[in-house]
């Protein structure tokens, strides 16, 4: 059985929760997280864009029928393209439904606070689920803004909180909240009653999510300040290649015995 919006909502655990764009990995986090994402940040991870804004509709719904299909139990969350739900709540609503039926995840995302507050009620009114997402917008960075936390001056932190309480009261059933000081992740996690999932927001966060890809370690390049790597697969991987390289040009692989059919 699937995890329900009341057992995230009542959980007395803070919620583990990880990224999921391809079976095989969701499979393997199926049995650990509360909650997979099927997040747009695929665009960069696994096609090599340079931003989020590059994800498709119909990258995240095959990325995110692929999830669902491999899944159990975790609730699965797909992410709104950049460009799909800005507009208008009508356009929104669309392309939230085309996403829901498409892939039968649980509930959809999308970037954005007070300013989206009206395509969030409209989703919840036609009885789809939203995660919100405010602090850091990966979908609004540019070049000129860059990746920075947010809501470190009085303005700012005030705006998020407005931004917090909005999709709160437009229905959103949890929010997701990216790079923001632990005191302003703290006064917003009490602030509202809904799930605050942090990502570079500190403990005080009612869950935690990261992109599975940056935690496991597989890529060798950057990762930000708030990822804890708790494995290093690229070492591995680049490991396990060199050895099959090594081994078909000695043609030590395969071997007679153990890979060859025999008639
Ligand atoms: O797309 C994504 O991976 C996300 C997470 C950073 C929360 O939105």
């Amino acid at each position: 059985m699937r995890k329900t919006i009341q057992q995230l909502q009542n959980s007395n655990k803070p919620l583990a929760c990880l990224t999921a764009y391809t079976a095989p990995i969701a499979k393997a986090a199926d049995k650990h997280c509360d909650l997979l994402l099927v997040g747009d940040s695929l665009s960069m991870v696994l096609y090599g864009e340079d931003s989020t804004q590059k994800a498709t509709m119909s990258m995240m719904i095959r990325h995110g029928q692929a999830v669902v299909r491999a899944t159990e139990q975790a609730f699965i969350v797909v992410d709104m393209p950049f460009g799909s739900y800005e507009d208008s709540p009508e356009n929104a609503l669309t392309n939230a439904q085309k996403i829901m039926k498409e892939t039968q995840c649980q509930a959809v995302k999308l970037e954005g606070g007070k300013a989206m507050a009206p395509q969030i009620k409209m989703l919840v009114e036609h009885n789809i689920p939203v995660m919100a997402h405010i602090g850091l917008l990966p979908q609004s960075v540019s070049e000129v803004s860059g990746y920075k936390v947010q809501g470190r001056d009085e303005d700012s932190a005030a705006q998020l909180m407005l931004d917090a309480k909005a999709v709160e009261q437009a229905g959103a059933f949890s929010m997701v909240i990216e790079a923001v000081p632990e005191a302003l992740a703290t006064q917003i996690s009490q602030a509202v009653n809904i799930p605050t999932i942090g990502i570079g927001a500190s403990n005080a966060c009612d869950g935690q999510i990261l992109v599975t890809e940056d935690m496991i370690g597989v890529s060798d390049g950057h990762v930000p300040k708030f990822v804890k790597k708790y494995a290093n697969i690229h070492e591995i991987i680049s490991k396990a290649m060199a050895d099959y390289a090594t081994d078909v040009h000695a043609r030590a692989f395969p071997s007679k015995e153990k890979h060859t059919y025999k008639i």
